[in-house]
């Protein structure tokens, strides 16, 4: 349950603690701090919060639940801050606490929010705190070069984003990394490939376009499973390139560009800024990681392979496949460059990154790889004290016959036909819309709003799923105007925006807001709630909890509206109620902003 305002919250926590001093110092030296029992209440009879704590003070104290509530309440009501914000506090049951913000408070709330841009949402001032200087390091999208971006990579970079627009907005600083895929025996593979069918492709960076390098790709692969002869080759052509070989390198770069000249088409469209740090990056890193793991004796070496074998919480050896860090030939892998990245993300400046936070997001299937890394990395102590990494994990893309999302031959889809399609469709509704609506719009409006609508709806769709599960990929019901759907927040938006042309300025004063009906109240309270929901995302890391109080807002606002005259009513009620339509069209574009989502003035 969301609570009402973050802000609140914490200001209620201060004068709950203050009320019973000694109640509260001997719940803090149990296991059950008192924090943790302010809770907000689902139901509005409780009120806003709830304390209950009383049950466990009971144990420790040898009083009754109600006498402690009692004695609580008799401290709240002497505290002036306290009686300014809530109204009296009332016992309920056996002891429970049940706190209502004063209806001044909300007010003074609402008004507060008027000239705050920020709509209450704290800002962590990196200039007051030097903790606070140390980068969060998002680690998003990361497509393979010289391979297709596919849907994981698509959830990957809207996800990633969204998380990041959220960070940046709290005032942290963001470091936004693409970990393309950009190293390794594949190059090798595929390089010697090209250099015999098509050694164009390796001095041209017009010759081919990116789908007959995954083409070229496929056959090398095949090759190299097939030819050992072939693997020699490979292997001798990954080495010249790390001893830097100018042919060779010349020609990974080549494939480096192209690749990145389509990702970049990708994330154009979607409004995605990252920067590009590779797998390559590391290299100069990998043999620090072994040497490090070596002196920190981790290393085993097993059947001719280094690796260190992960433990359990009791440290003693599980049964989980080994990280291997080096191979039996001497190569690195997947998880080397992934330590040698954490080694790197955590170390001070100039070695390194200095960040406080890492946040991997790909899908579930390497859940098991971060795992194991983020142990090691623990267990090599590179995890400076008070920072944390995480994996973000996420289901897959399903079609709608609830297999992995492919086109109807079978191939996996370009994210940039299915962004098209996407628009296509929006677009193709839009029309049937305005001839229902007897509209005439020109072709640019129908353009720009299908094109906002369309990446809308394949963003909003991915990211109001709870993101661990898997996710059924369907055009039509993403671009509903019906549902928890970008349409139907748009929509709500679109709808503000007209009430607020016709009613032109708010004309009372601010000091005359005042409202008479539940429906305000509840919308009002609804609005309240921003702060806490992002910090809740920020701590997460789940967006899909943004996009369900967007999405309870609309419906809230659209029941208040529907039940309710705005431009019809008297004032101070009519002005009252604009700032209510106004303070929930903020609320949306901030909310869908940070989601990476435009909204539009008409639709
Ligand atoms: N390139 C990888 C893939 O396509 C994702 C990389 C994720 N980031 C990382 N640091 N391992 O699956």
């Amino acid at each position: 349950m969301l609570s009402l305002s973050h802000n609140l919250k914490n200001q209620l926590q201060e004068a709950l603690e203050k009320a019973f001093p000694e109640a509260v110092a001997s719940a803090k030296k149990s296991d059950s701090p008192l924090e943790a029992t302010l809770v907000a209440t689902g139901k509005e009879e409780f009120g806003d919060f709830q304390v209950n704590s009383c049950f466990q003070l009971a144990k420790t104290l040898r009083k009754s639940p109600r006498d402690i509530a009692l004695e609580i309440v008799k401290y709240l009501n002497m505290d002036p801050d306290f009686s300014e914000m809530c109204d009296p506090p009332k016992i309920a049951g056996p002891g429970f606490i049940n706190i209502t913000i004063s209806k001044d408070q909300l007010i003074k709330e609402i008004r507060s929010r008027l000239t705050d841009k920020r709509l209450g949402i704290p800002f962590e001032d990196s200039s007051k705190d030097i903790e606070k200087l140390k980068p969060v390091i998002i680690d998003f999208s990361s497509p393979n070069i010289a391979k297709e971006m596919h849907v994981g990579h698509l959830r990957s970079t809207i996800i990633g984003d969204s998380l990041a627009r959220i960070f940046e907005f709290r005032g942290y600083k963001v470091l936004r990394l693409n970990h393309v895929g950009d190293w390794g025996t594949q190059f090798g593979m595929l390089i010697s490939h090209l250099k015999e069918v098509a050694p164009e492709a390796l001095t041209d960076p017009n010759a081919f376009e990116i789908s007959d390098l995954v083409k070229f790709y496929k056959e090398a692969k095949k090759r190299f499973d097939e030819d050992e002869n072939f693997q020699d080759i490979s292997r001798k052509e990954v080495i010249k390139l790390q001893n830097k070989d100018i042919e060779s390198l010349n020609a990974w770069n080549l494939l480096c560009e192209q690749s990145r000249r389509e990702f970049e088409k990708i994330y154009e469209r979607l409004d995605i800024n990252i920067q590009e740090r590779g797998e390559s990056f590391y290299n100069p890193f990998l043999k620090q990681v072994i040497n490090d793991l070596e002196k920190d004796k981790l290393l085993v070496t097993d059947d001719g392979a280094k690796c260190i074998f992960l433990v359990d919480k009791d440290q003693n050896q599980n049964n989980l496949p080994p990280v291997i860090v080096q191979k039996r030939d001497g190569g690195f892998n997947y998880a080397t460059t992934d330590l040698a990245a954490i080694r790197y993300r955590f170390r001070n400046s100039p070695e390194g990154d200095g960040a406080s936070r890492l946040i991997y997001v790909t899908d579930s299937g390497q859940s098991s790889h971060f795992n194991g890394v983020f142990q090691v990395a623990k267990r090599a102590e590179w995890i400076p004290k008070g920072c944390r990494m995480e994996h973000v994990p996420f289901g897959l893309v399903l079609g709608e016959d609830g297999k992995k999302l492919k086109t109807r031959s079978g191939e996996t889809i370009k994210l940039s036909d299915l962004l098209d399609e996407a628009i296509k469709k929006a677009k193709s509704d839009i029309r049937q819309r305005l001839q229902k609506e007897e509209r005439e719009e020109s072709e640019t409006f129908i353009e720009k709003v299908g094109k906002t609508i369309g990446i809308a709806a394949v963003k909003y769709a991915d990211l109001s799923q709870n993101r661990t599960t898997d996710y059924q990929f369907s055009y039509k019901k993403m671009l509903s105007l019906q549902g928890n759907t970008a349409p139907y927040l748009l929509y709500a938006v679109v709808r503000i925006a007209g009430i607020i042309r016709k009613g032109d300025n708010i004309q009372v004063s601010l000091r005359e807001i005042t409202f008479n009906e539940d429906k305000e109240w509840s919308l009002l309270r609804q609005i309240l709630k921003l702060d806490e929901v992002i910090i809740e995302v920020e701590e997460e890391l789940l967006p899909n909890r943004l996009c369900t109080y967007l999405f309870e807002l609309s419906q809230i606002f659209n029941r208040f509206y529907d039940q309710m005259p705005v431009l019809k009513a008297e004032e101070p009620y009519r002005s009252s109620r604009l700032v209510l339509c106004r303070l929930t069209a903020d609320t949306l574009k901030l909310g869908l902003s940070l989601l990476g989502i435009n909204t539009l003035e008409r639709m």
